[in-house]
């Protein structure tokens, strides 16, 4: 499947990565080639410069927001989810038309620590990208978890959950099946319903920080346990 995932993160290589490393034809969406290229300083997040990562990853091709757009069958949202709807709009409403958009951003400050949400309560950053782009078929899924335990599960033992909302059932079919693909089982991947879900998991992320401090690491998972 022919597969766009738009930002040049954490979260961008790892599923643009696994995608690839399945056999998919996968390319990565930036703002500017040369300049993402060119960068030699380690990510906010501590990642090394894109470059480093590129050379390992020469399937995954780097082009810009527009291209990338054009190419992807299925689009994946992993941009700074402050300027999520500005990326995705220098990816382009006509690309976006009818596709399937994954939406893994979080609407984060992160001039605060722990970061606050910029959305909240009666919206969501699901909601507003599908808002801005009514015809995309916007899935929101993965936010929850790292980037690497995202595009691999197994890494955390036993039994643990993924969340997904979004309007189009069969949008989130072809999510799920790339979400198996990932090593998501059927039984552990929790439909919240329509793209109003975005909200209720996006809330999550306090706990989630809270939770960081807490254990340590961020490498965990919240497991549901039904009576
Ligand atoms: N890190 C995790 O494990 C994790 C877990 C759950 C959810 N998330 C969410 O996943 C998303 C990606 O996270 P990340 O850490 O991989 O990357 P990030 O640093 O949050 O975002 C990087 C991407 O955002 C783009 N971007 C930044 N400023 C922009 C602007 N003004 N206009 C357009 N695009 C802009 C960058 O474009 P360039 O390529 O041009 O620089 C880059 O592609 C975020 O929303 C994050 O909150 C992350």
């Amino acid at each position: 499947m022919k597969i766009a995932v738009i930002g040049t993160g954490m979260v961008g290589r790892a599923v643009a990565g696994r995608l690839a490393s399945l056999g998919h034809d996968v390319v990565i969406g930036t703002r500017n080639v040369e300049r993402t290229l060119g960068r030699t300083d380690p990510e906010h997040t501590g990642a090394s410069p894109y470059a480093e990562w590129h050379r390992n990853n020469l399937d995954v091709r780097l082009v810009p927001f527009a291209d990338a757009g054009s190419h992807g069958e299925i689009i994946v949202n992993a941009t700074n989810g402050a300027v999520s709807l500005q990326a995705l709009a220098a990816v382009g409403a006509d690309n976006l038309a009818g596709k399937v958009l994954i939406d893994i951003a979080l609407p984060l400050d992160r001039s605060e620590t722990p970061p606050m949400l910029l959305v909240a309560n009666t919206d969501s950053l699901g909601e507003q990208i599908q808002r801005a782009f009514p015809q995309a078929r916007v899935v929101k899924t993965l936010h929850t978890v790292l980037a690497d335990i995202m595009v691999d599960p197994a890494r955390l033992p036993g039994n643990h959950n993924i969340f997904l909302a979004g309007e189009d059932e069969a949008a989130k079919n072809m999510t799920k099946e790339l979400l198996r693909e990932f090593g998501w089982r059927d039984e552990v991947i929790i439909d919240l319903g329509g793209i109003k879900g975005a909200r209720r998991s996006e809330m999550y992320m306090p706990l989630f920080f809270a939770l960081t401090s807490a254990l340590g690491t961020y490498e965990f998972n919240i497991a549901i346990v039904k009576g």
